[in-house]
């Protein structure tokens, strides 16, 4: 991606017609497909103006503020930083949500995870379902507003992604929701729960991937999970059968490459019926366990002891 610099256009009294032209070229410059689109979703929260304003009154002056604004956001666009963060918001499942710097930015691939928990569990039960490692709340926010008979919760280690999720709660008007802070599962005790739903970090601590594109902005610890990328799925995996009901559900979401190993922890720790779903890319992405109703609940046993903040 080139780093093209020049200004949003040379002339101060330029209408919005020519400032999103010379917008949209300096984004198509460094690299970005959509750079139309981005152009006028920047100048749109530049101006407060809806994107049917920017096409309708070419001609319209831009005041020296929004100008300002406008220019600030297409450098940092152009330095490389997710458009998501700099709209503070993206679309998931069927919901808009807020997100930060302090969370990831939700990922298409992780409906996977949705898809699966709404197609495994009764709808029209009062289940328990916990979302590990919420972030912006995107898991639990979609199973909560698909299915108002289950009460979710949301957890998350990092405030400032409590905080996100919370808002996205309130602005979605999700009673069913509810946010709590903790270390895994190790704050939901036994918890008796029917399913764990889980997109947690697994980038391997020397991927070059964390090097490139949106990685290089999302929070680390949203991203890496030590040297294998495995260590929060351990630790999920290990505490599972402490906090769910005998029969209930766990999901987790994995690297493309990590299938054979989540699959190997389910079953090393006696979980049933364990298979993984591939993504619209046909990755392997998801893979999903029973707790057996047979099997008495283990000492908590977690695996990935760092303290919280
Ligand atoms: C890959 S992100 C997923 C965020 C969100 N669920 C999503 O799918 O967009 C993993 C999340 O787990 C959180 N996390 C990392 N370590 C944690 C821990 N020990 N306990 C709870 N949450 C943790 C991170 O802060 C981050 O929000």
């Amino acid at each position: 991606m080139s780093g093209a610099s020049a200004p949003v256009s040379a002339a101060a009294d330029d209408g919005i017609g020519e400032l999103r032209r010379a917008a949209s070229q300096r984004l198509a410059a460094a690299g970005y497909a959509s750079a139309a689109l981005e152009a006028d979703l920047l100048l749109s929260l530049a101006t407060g103006l809806e994107r049917g304003q920017l096409f309708a009154w070419p001609e319209r002056a831009v005041d020296a503020a929004q100008r300002q604004r406008f220019e600030q956001l297409l450098t940092r666009r152009v330095a490389g930083e997710p458009i998501a963060y700099l709209l503070q918001q993206r679309a998931f499942w069927s919901l808009e949500l807020r997100v930060s710097r302090a969370t990831l930015i939700p990922r298409p691939e992780t409906e996977t995870l949705v898809e699966l928990a709404l197609r495994a569990l009764p709808a029209d039960q009062a289940l328990r379902v916990a979302d590990l490692g919420t972030g912006s709340g995107a898991i639990a926010a979609a199973l909560a507003h698909e299915r108002p008979r289950w009460s979710l919760i949301g957890l998350e280690r990092d405030p400032d992604a409590l905080a996100i999720a919370a808002l996205n709660a309130a602005r979605l008007q999700l009673d069913n929701l509810s946010l709590m802070r903790g270390h895994w599962s190790s704050a939901l005790g036994r918890a008796s729960l029917d399913a764990l739903i889980a997109n947690p970090p697994y980038v391997r601590a020397d991927d070059p991937h964390l090097g490139q594109g949106d990685l290089r902005f999302e929070p680390r610890a949203a991203l890496v999970a030590g040297a294998d990328g495995l260590l929060a799925i351990r630790a999920l995996i290990a505490d599972a059968p402490r906090c769910l009901k005998p029969g209930g559900l766990l999901a987790i979401e994995h690297g493309w490459d990590q299938g054979a190993d989540v699959r190997a922890l389910m079953q090393q720790q006696g979980l049933e019926a364990i298979e993984t779903w591939r993504d619209l890319a046909g990755q392997e992405r998801v893979t999903q366990a029973i707790l057996s109703p047979r099997l008495n609940a283990r000492p908590h046993e977690n695996l990935d002891q760092r303290p919280l903040d």
